[in-house]
């Protein structure tokens, strides 16, 4: 794990936007799993715009959506389906045969996290992976607890995700479930950035960064990876001991 920090989400956002281009331009048939959510918002946005200015050819890769709410269809705006609908595949024009989201209505969601598990073992793992940090430590629908060795799955959604992700929606919701890729491909990815940013996210990323290794806390498998970046703004790093 290296940890890089930068002045505010503005530059932490430009770096992991450029980062991912640059990968896109070495490797036209990158495999990308994204988080959505508040924090990689900008990094999408930018990523975007890069994508199209530059011309880049993004015909080839493969993009791969982190997790899901069980039960929301894929217009209720406060979905992860919604957010990368209208932040990438629509902008980028990707064809249905390059993104793959898990389908939060399916009857048999077992089978959802099958046909995840084969999408990204057929294209032998995934290249770079992007994700956030929950107040609880969670990483995707990784919650406390999570074994390191789960595949795709769904799971009872901890009480401090279901009432901190309230904010994503413009009325109450009733979140009880996730669907989310597991760790084993978090582990197996060649590269993850976690990234986080503002002083709300400072005590999970101390605990991330300096506390122990254990499944009771997701975020610190990140100390496990070799090629895993923690991306924090000066906020976020605020509460670190020492300059790492
Ligand atoms: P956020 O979500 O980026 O909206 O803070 C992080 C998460 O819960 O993974």
């Amino acid at each position: 794990m290296k940890l890089k920090r930068f002045k505010n989400y503005q530059e932490l956002s430009g770096f992991a936007a450029t980062d991912i281009s640059d990968a896109i331009k070495n490797k036209p048939s990158l495999v990308l799993c994204l988080a959505s959510g508040d924090t990689p918002k900008l990094t999408v946005e930018l990523l975007v715009k890069k994508l199209i200015e530059e011309k880049v050819d993004h015909s080839k890769i493969t993009f791969i959506g982190l997790d899901e709410w069980v039960g929301l269809p894929p217009t209720n705006t406060g979905s992860c389906h919604y957010f990368f609908q209208n932040k990438l595949i629509e902008p980028l024009q990707l064809k249905s045969s390059q993104y793959f989201l898990f389908d939060a209505l399916a009857g048999d969601l077992k089978n959802e996290c099958v046909k995840m598990d084969k999408v990204i073992d057929e294209r032998k793992g995934i290249d770079i992976m992007l994700v956030g940090i929950g107040m609880n430590g969670h990483i995707g629908f990784n919650e406390p607890g999570s074994s390191f060795d789960n595949l795709s799955h769904v799971i009872g959604l901890d009480e401090i995700t279901k009432s901190v992700g309230q904010k994503y929606f413009n009325e109450q919701v009733e979140l009880e479930k996730g669907i989310t890729i597991g760790f084993k491909h978090l582990l197996n990815a060649k590269k993850v950035f976690l990234m986080a940013n503002g002083s709300k996210k400072a005590e999970v990323i101390r605990t991330t960064v300096e506390g122990p290794l254990t499944e009771d806390f997701p975020a610190s498998i990140m100390q496990r990876h070799e090629n895993g970046f923690v991306l924090i703004d000066d906020e976020a790093a605020s509460l670190l001991s020492k300059l790492h």
